[in-house]
């Protein structure tokens, strides 16, 4: 029998599974990319190298999000998505570790990602409220390379056994500043306003992933779970994933570099986002459900297709790196448009 934290992972699995067939909005549409005819480049001069930090550099722009870990049937699916990030060259970020202070046999199923993955590079992810203790614990249990702090207050206060206390920059700021390896904070699919943005910024953070709505929603996943209260009105909660992209566009960038995640489902959204300013690209659940629904030989080909096609899209669009993509031309859906003009964002 397992835990009740560990049938909370993976109600989270079979629910997120659930959502995502239902998601029907994909706002990547809202932002059109203009073609030149003349690259002037060939495909062989495409680099797909990515530097995030001073010791963090990734073969490639995208990488598997923060998902699952804890259960045996997360230990199943981290395996899998550890073997397919070894292969690729991928970056892979677990999902949150706070649970192994919880319940010490959840160790297993994170364990197993740098077992499969010897010298790949990792993302361990914990709350943004986690001690350093717990925070070093995670690291060297999974000899991390960067170490994420998801930031998901929505989320918690739709779930029923959520946190209710989100005094959450100071104790940001004091693991940034204990740390040895970059530290990332993320939302989860809720995005990211520029005041926040600024906010993480002023208490020395430079890895920002805005995570915004268009894929994966735990205002739907976590209302599922809750049966004393119907927060259905919040399903639409937060910016989308472009939408943040273009608040952080509208700041002063400084040392701060921006991820995205939230909806990507195309390698074409992956350059959207980098043409939009993201540094490099999470993808959660569409990864989540390929290999759920369709299985492990399918995402695999798709990994290897969409390395194929960024790197011929970053060709197309005359970029030899995936950081070139800031200066191509674009132009926006009148929604997304409407939302930048009322924003003062452009
Ligand atoms: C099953 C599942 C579990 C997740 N668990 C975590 C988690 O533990 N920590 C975290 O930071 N994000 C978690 N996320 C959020 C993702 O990392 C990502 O921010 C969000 O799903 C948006 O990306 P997507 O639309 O590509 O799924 C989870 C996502 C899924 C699908």
């Amino acid at each position: 029998m397992e835990s009740r934290h560990a049938q909370r992972k993976n109600e989270h699995l079979s629910l997120a599974a659930k959502y995502y067939n239902q998601v029907h909005h994909h706002y990547f549409d809202q932002v059109r990319l203009i073609h030149d005819s003349l690259p002037e480049l060939s495909t062989d001069d495409v680099d797909l190298h990515v530097q995030l930090a001073d010791n963090l550099t990734i073969e490639n722009p995208f990488y598997i999000e923060a998902m699952t870990g804890g259960s045996a049937q997360a230990l199943k699916i981290n395996r899998q998505l550890a073997q397919l990030a070894h292969k690729h060259h991928l970056p892979m970020a677990t999902g949150s570790l706070s649970i192994i202070n919880k319940d010490p046999q959840a160790y297993a199923s994170f364990d197993v990602i740098r077992e499969e993955n010897p010298d790949g590079i990792i993302f361990a992810n914990l709350s943004a409220n986690a001690t350093l203790e717990q925070a070093q614990e995670a690291i060297s249990l999974l000899h991390a390379n960067a170490l994420e702090l998801h930031i998901n207050a929505a989320q918690e206060l739709i779930m029923p056994e959520g946190d209710r206390d989100f005094n959450w920059l100071d104790n940001i700021q004091y693991l940034v500043s204990e740390l040895n390896i970059p530290v990332i904070v993320k939302e989860v699919g809720f995005g990211m306003s520029k005041t926040t943005i600024a906010k993480l910024q002023t208490h020395d953070v430079h890895l920002i992933n805005v995570s915004g709505r268009g894929g994966t929603n735990f205002a739907a996943i976590e209302n599922r779970r809750n049966h004393d209260l119907n927060f259905e009105s919040l399903l639409d909660w937060g910016q989308t994933t472009p939408e943040s992209l273009l608040e952080a566009h509208s700041i002063r960038r400084g040392k701060t570099e921006i991820i995205a995640s939230g909806g990507i489902i195309s390698p074409l959204d992956v350059i959207k986002a980098g043409v939009l300013g993201a540094r490099a690209v999470g993808v959660a659940g569409y990864f989540l459900n390929i290999l759920q629904q369709d299985g492990y030989e399918q995402l695999d080909q798709t990994l290897n297709e969409w390395k194929i096609i960024i790197k011929r899209l970053l060709a197309l669009l005359g970029c030899v790196s995936f950081t070139e993509l800031s200066r191509v031309e674009y132009v926006l859906g009148t929604d997304l448009l409407s939302y930048a003009r009322q924003r003062h964002l452009r």
